[in-house]
């Protein structure tokens, strides 16, 4: 169901209990649910928002619209974890409903001061002639969920940027508070802006200046923005939508990049010899991945698992989009590598050798290891031809491919079915996470990470291997 724009912005409150039922049984009538990954119950998931620690649980929001696969009116969806693996929804919502977030609680960040949690986030809002405006607001929750918006915008939009100036984070470093938002400039280049918080009050922004971090300003617009610090070094993760592709090929519709900086110096909002830029994920699809420096002090990332202005096989069932697993970021010789927490392996059950399975429940881990100057190719999802989801490994070539051509029912093929990266010509491995319709291949324990989606037939629950010497293991997960 295509929903027209007047329902998608219609409040929440004039949805009929009828409507939202048939939603829900739609939506619980489709053959791709995920299981050890947050997907919505109904409607559609985007951004992972407030991604945080806070009264012994880690936070984690997400962007949502309830009423159907649509981008519509936002609000943040609640859930919690102990162990960054089960999260829970706790029911509390934050919804659209003052005079700076009308047309919608857009992403931000969180971050615990005393005993609440600040939630710093854009407000969307819109005139009567449709005319977007922007405002950076502040929400304090405290433990039991009750939520306080902070009356008055915190951060105005600058005279120097159009109404696409959205996506705070807030971060601490050395002793002080920063926030980063993204930003296009008035002739409609992305770019990114620095704050800093007087005298540790979230409630008083100054403008730094922009960040400066060797910006090839060829996109049109800086969503998500986020500044993590691994080994001390600055990551700077962020979606520079439209960028030249002359700068870095990509091929989704908008990429999700980054860069590593040697330094932050905060006085000249310098991401000081930045590194040049890379792409954060291989796969079909990564987005507006936030992360933050935990209180652990370990650097942890989620992904959306999606992408803006794709359809989705989903959208029929009126739902749409999932979070990535939890990543932990760190940096070996110079390189980012992002890999699961830890906890992952929790999920395991007995261990079996890799081998052709002619059906599974698609709800695994496969560790593989691949020699140097080897060949290989296997299937998963696979059909009783050896049809889904193909994987060539080719150490000797330096380069890994996936093709999702064969794999269930197709979608966003303007975009391309293959998936590649270069490797070395050295022994290799793949931990593979498949989870019903998602997979998540980290490469030599995260060096390079394709994530994506995969609608696979009813059919489509097999493992062959098609091509070359594959040893390796194989992890039923259970949630
Ligand atoms: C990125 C994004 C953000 C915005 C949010 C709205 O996917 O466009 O820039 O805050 O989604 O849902």
């Amino acid at each position: 169901m295509t929903l027209t724009v007047e329902q998608r912005y219609k409040p929440y409150s004039e949805w009929t209990e009828t409507e939202v039922q048939k939603i829900k049984n739609n939506a619980a009538s489709s053959p791709w649910h995920v299981t050890f990954h947050v997907e919505p119950p109904h409607g559609l998931l985007n951004d992972p928002n407030g991604f945080s620690y806070f009264k012994g649980k880690w936070q984690l929001f997400y962007q949502y619209f309830p009423y159907g696969a649509a981008h519509g009116l936002k609000s943040w969806v609640q859930t919690e974890s102990t162990d960054l693996i089960h999260f829970k929804e706790t029911g509390t919502i934050l919804y659209p409903n003052t005079s700076l977030d009308s047309h919608g609680m857009y992403s931000g960040s969180a971050m615990q001061f005393g005993d609440k949690l600040f939630i710093f986030y854009t407000g969307n809002v819109r005139n009567k002639n449709w005319e977007r405006q922007t405002y950076q607001n502040g929400a304090l929750l405290d433990s039991k969920g009750h939520l306080e918006k902070i009356p008055q915008t915190l951060i105005a939009k600058p005279d120097d940027v159009t109404e696409h100036f959205r996506d705070p984070q807030i971060f601490f470093y050395q002793g002080e508070y920063y926030a980063i938002i993204g930003a296009q400039s008035l002739d409609k280049k992305g770019f990114i802006k620095l704050y800093k918080a007087e005298n540790h009050n979230y409630k008083d922004w100054t403008f730094i200046g922009n960040l400066n971090f060797e910006n090839d300003a060829t996109s049109y617009m800086i969503e998500c923005p986020n500044l993590v610090f691994v080994d001390e070094k600055p990551v700077l993760l962020y979606c520079p939508q439209g960028m030249d592709k002359k700068i870095l090929d990509y091929d989704n519709i908008y990429p999700n990049m980054y860069k590593i900086g040697q330094a932050f110096d905060t006085k000249t909002a310098t991401l000081v010899a930045p590194s040049n830029i890379e792409n954060l994920d291989y796969g079909f699809e990564t987005y507006a991945t936030q992360a933050f420096n935990a209180p652990d002090g370990r650097a942890l990332s989620i992904s959306w698992i999606g992408l803006p202005d794709i359809s989705y096989p989903t959208d029929k069932y009126d739902y749409q989009g999932a979070m990535s697993l939890v990543k932990e970021l760190t940096i070996k010789n110079g390189k980012l590598y992002q890999y699961p927490v830890e906890t992952i392996t929790s999920l395991r059950q007995e261990e079996k050798n890799f081998d052709n399975y002619p059906s599974t429940n698609n709800t695994y881990e496969l560790e593989l290891s691949f020699n140097q100057d080897s060949y290989s190719k296997f299937v998963l999802f696979a059909d009783k031809d050896g049809k889904g989801l193909t994987i060539t490994v080719d150490t000797k070539a330096g380069k890994i491919t996936i093709d999702r051509s064969q794999a269930g029912e197709q979608y966003a093929l303007e975009f391309g079915t293959i998936r590649s990266c270069d490797i070395d010509n050295r022994q290799t491995t793949a931990n593979i996470f498949i989870d019903k319709s998602i997979f998540e291949i980290f490469i030599n324990k995260g060096e390079k990470v394709f994530t994506g989606r995969v609608f696979p037939n009813q059919d489509q629950t097999g493992i062959a291997i098609l091509d070359g010497k594959v040893t390796g293991k194989y992890f039923e997960l259970e949630y």
